[in-house]
C-alpha cells in the first residue's frame, strides 16, 4: 500500500510550530535537499553537526541526515531524545564494515591503533581509538606518533588520501562511498573542456584520479568556504549534489556544476545524489518531529564505549581550533 501523503499540511509552518512546542533542534547535513536545509537550525558537515549535538540545550534533536550521524548525536547527548526522518537512511561506508568482520581484521594487527571515519556504525566506534571526520582527519592522523601502526577504517579513498598527505602507511579497510566512487576523472576532463574557466574541487572520499584533477580537496564545509573565498566564478564540484544549495545561496553570482558520474563504464545521471541522504523528505521530517519516532536507541554499553573515541576527536579538534 502506498504511504498516505497529506498535501494539505504546510510542512514549513508545522515544523516551526512543533519545534517550538517540543523545544527541538533540527540539525541538517549539507547533503539534504534544499527545503530541509532551509528549515534547519544548523546546517553543517559531520564535525560541525557533532559539535552542535554535544552542546545543544534542546530536549530533542531531530537529525536530518543519515543514521550514523544521528547515532553520533545520541552518543554525545545520551539524555536527549534523538529522532531521524527515516531509520533506513544508512551509508555504504557503514555497511562495508560490520563489527564482527572488523574485529577479525583488527586481530591480525595487535600493535595497531584504530582511527575510524565517523561514517561507521556505533558498534565499530566501540572498536576504535580515535574517530575522525574529513575536516579533522589530517590533524588526527598527525597527532599519533609516527612509529605507531594505524588501522584506518572504513573509507579506503580517504585513507589513501591521508597516507599521501601525511606520509604514513596506515593499514586500510576496503570500504568506499557509493556516491564519491562514481565521480569520473575522464568525464570531469570533458566537462572542463565545456567550461574552461571552471575550477575543480573535490571531497577526499573521491578516488585518486578525481582528486588529481582538483585544485582544492576538503570536507563539505571546506568546499563551501573555498567557493566563497576563491576569486573563481565557476566550479565543478565533486561531492554529493546537496552542497550546491548552500554554495549557490552564499555566492549567487557564481556558477556551480556537480561533477559528472559514471557507473559500469556509462555516464550516470543520478549517482551524485546519495540514495540514503535523499530518503529524507519534508513530510518525513515533519512526521518524525510530530511522532518523536523513529528514535535512536543504543545500549548503555555502546553509548559509553563509543563516546570515548568521539570525545578524543573533539578534544584534538578543539586544540587546533577546528
Ligand atoms: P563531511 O560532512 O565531513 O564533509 O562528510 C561528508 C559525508 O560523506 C557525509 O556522509
Ligand atoms: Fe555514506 Fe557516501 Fe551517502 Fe555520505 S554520501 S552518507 S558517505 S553513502
Amino acid at each position: 500500500m502506498e504511504a498516505f501523503v497529506d498535501t494539505e499540511i504546510d510542512f514549513v509552518a508545522e515544523i516551526a510550530r512543533l519545534k517550538k512546542e517540543k523545544n527541538a533542534v533540527i540539525l541538517a547535513h549539507y547533503y539534504q535537499t534544499g527545503d530541509i536545509q532551509d528549515v534547519a537550525d544548523y546546517i553543517g558537515d559531520s564535525l560541525g553537526l557533532s559539535q552542535q549535538a554535544a552542546k545543544t540545550k534542546a530536549d530533542m534533536i531531530v537529525f536530518a541526515g543519515v543514521r550514523f550521524m544521528a547515532e553520533t548525536a545520541k552518543i554525545l547527548s545520551p539524555d536527549k531524545k534523538v529522532v531521524l526522518p527515516d531509520f533506513d537512511a544508512g551509508c555504504s561506508l557503514e555497511e562495508s564494515a560490520p563489527a564482527d568482520k572488523f574485529l577479525a581484521f583488527k586481530a591480525q594487527y595487535p600493535e595497531a591503533i584504530v582511527i575510524s571515519y565517523v561514517n561507521c556504525s556505533a558498534e565499530l566506534k566501540t572498536l576504535t581509538d580515535i574517530v575522525c571526520t574529513s575536516t579533522n582527519a589530517v590533524k588526527i592522523v598527525e597527532s599519533v606518533p609516527k612509529d605507531q601502526q594505524i588501522i584506518f577504517a572504513p573509507d579506503k579513498n580517504l585513507g589513501n588520501y591521508l597516507n599521501r598527505k601525511t606520509g604514513r602507511n596506515m593499514i586500510l579497510w576496503d570500504g568506499a562511498c557509493m556516491v564519491h566512487e562514481t565521480f569520473s576523472a575522464d568525464l570531469i576532463e570533458k566537462m572542463k573542456e565545456q567550461y574552461p574557466e571552471a575550477e575543480v574541487i573535490a571531497h577526499p572520499e573521491s578516488e585518486k584520479p578525481v582528486l588529481d584533477k582538483a585544485s582544492y580537496i576538503g570536507s563539505t564545509t571546506g568546499l563551501l568556504k573555498y567557493t566563497i573565498n576563491s576569486p573563481s566564478k565557476e566550479f565543478i564540484v565533486a561531492t554529493e549534489s546537496g552542497i550546491l544549495h548552500q554554495m549557490k545561496k552564499a555566492s549567487p553570482n557564481k556558477v556551480f556544476h556537480v561533477a559528472p558520474t559514471a557507473k559500469n563504464g556509462h555516464a550516470c545521471q543520478a549517482c551524485q545524489d546519495c540514495p540514503h541522504m535523499k530518503l529524507n523528505t519534508m513530510e518525513k521530517l515533519y512526521r518524525c518531529l510530530k511522532d518523536e519516532s523513529p528514535e535512536i536507541i543504543l545500549s548503555e554499553e555502546i553509548l559509553k564505549a563509543a563516546k570515548a573515541p568521539i570525545d578524543r576527536m573533539l578534544e584534538i579538534s578543539a586544540r587546533f581550533g577546528l
